[in-house]
């Protein structure tokens, strides 16, 4: 997969009760937006009002998640590639008319020990945790600099907490809280507003293939995060949600 590829689904088919919310007139890309809980922000965004674009790698999924949420422009790019990543923002930017808001939440877990944790887990981890969000990001850019716009960052508990059996998921999620810390303070002059949501074990497919011993119900779920990623894109513009942070009641993990 070396091109990015967009593929058009129909805007006008967001429901019209939902097109008068907070965020009606802006645009938001989320990317990781086909499944768990990047396509849960994305029919946040979609019934608070955006247009709303998702961007991943699978075709049939991006395919079902537009149909499911009314409709939305989909790119098919890996993030952790730079000429793909480059591109598909600078098409989105022409058919969406400009860019408001990123929403990074590509991401895998690899859960085992330090001893078999193997350069390929090193390597996946680091790439789609925190490549991703330095790729997606830059390729943004000119586009937030345009609008004074916002970028959210899914990362996680594990950007602050270390938890045994996470080495290489945890080493690149606390890479990715550092850049987000340095790219707020680093963007602010430009006006780009730059965040973090920190979800704890969420009840998405990537929780459920490490079978933690905790029933779904008792996880934060999708939309737990995504309600954490709206009230990020509501603030006032003269303030800035910096860093929430949603664990399961029962217990911080
Ligand atoms: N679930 C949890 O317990 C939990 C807890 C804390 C933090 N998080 C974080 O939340 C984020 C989302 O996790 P999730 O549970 O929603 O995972 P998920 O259900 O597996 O969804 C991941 C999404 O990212 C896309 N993606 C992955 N790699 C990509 C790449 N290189 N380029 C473009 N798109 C890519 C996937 O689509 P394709 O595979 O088609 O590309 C999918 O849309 C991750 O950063 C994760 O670390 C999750």
């Amino acid at each position: 997969m070396d091109t990015a590829s967009p593929q058009t689904g129909s805007l006008t088919s967001v429901e019209p009760q939902t097109a008068t919310g907070g965020l009606s007139g802006r645009v938001v890309a989320v990317v990781g937006g086909s499944r768990g809980i990047g396509f849960a922000v994305a029919r946040a965004c979609v019934r608070a009002g955006a247009t709303v674009a998702i961007i991943a790698r699978e075709a049939g999924r991006l395919r079902k998640a537009s149909h499911a949420l009314g409709g939305v422009l989909t790119f098919r790019a890996d993030v952790t590639q730079e000429m793909q990543t480059v591109r598909t923002f600078r098409v989105l930017g022409g058919q969406c008319g400009g860019l408001d808001a990123l929403v990074n939440s590509a991401g895998t877990f690899t859960y085992k020990p330090f001893e078999s944790t193997t350069a390929v887990d090193w390597n996946l981890n680091l790439k789609s945790n925190l490549t991703s969000v330095f790729m997606a990001t830059r390729a943004a850019l000119p586009l937030l600099i345009e609008s004074q716009g916002q970028v959210v960052n899914i990362l996680s508990i594990s950007s602050r907490h270390a938890f045994a059996q996470c080495s290489a998921y945890t080493a690149a999620k606390f890479g990715a809280l550092g850049l987000t810390r340095v790219l707020a303070e680093e963007l602010r002059p430009k006006g780009i507003r730059v965040s973090a949501v920190l979800p704890g074990a969420t009840n998405t497919r990537l929780v459920k293939a490490f079978g933690f011993p905790i029933e779904p119900e008792r996880l934060v779920q999708p939309e737990d995060v995504a309600q954490a990623v709206l009230t990020v894109l509501l603030a006032p513009r003269h303030t800035t949600v910096a860093e929430i942070v949603v664990t399961p009641s029962g217990g911080s993990v």
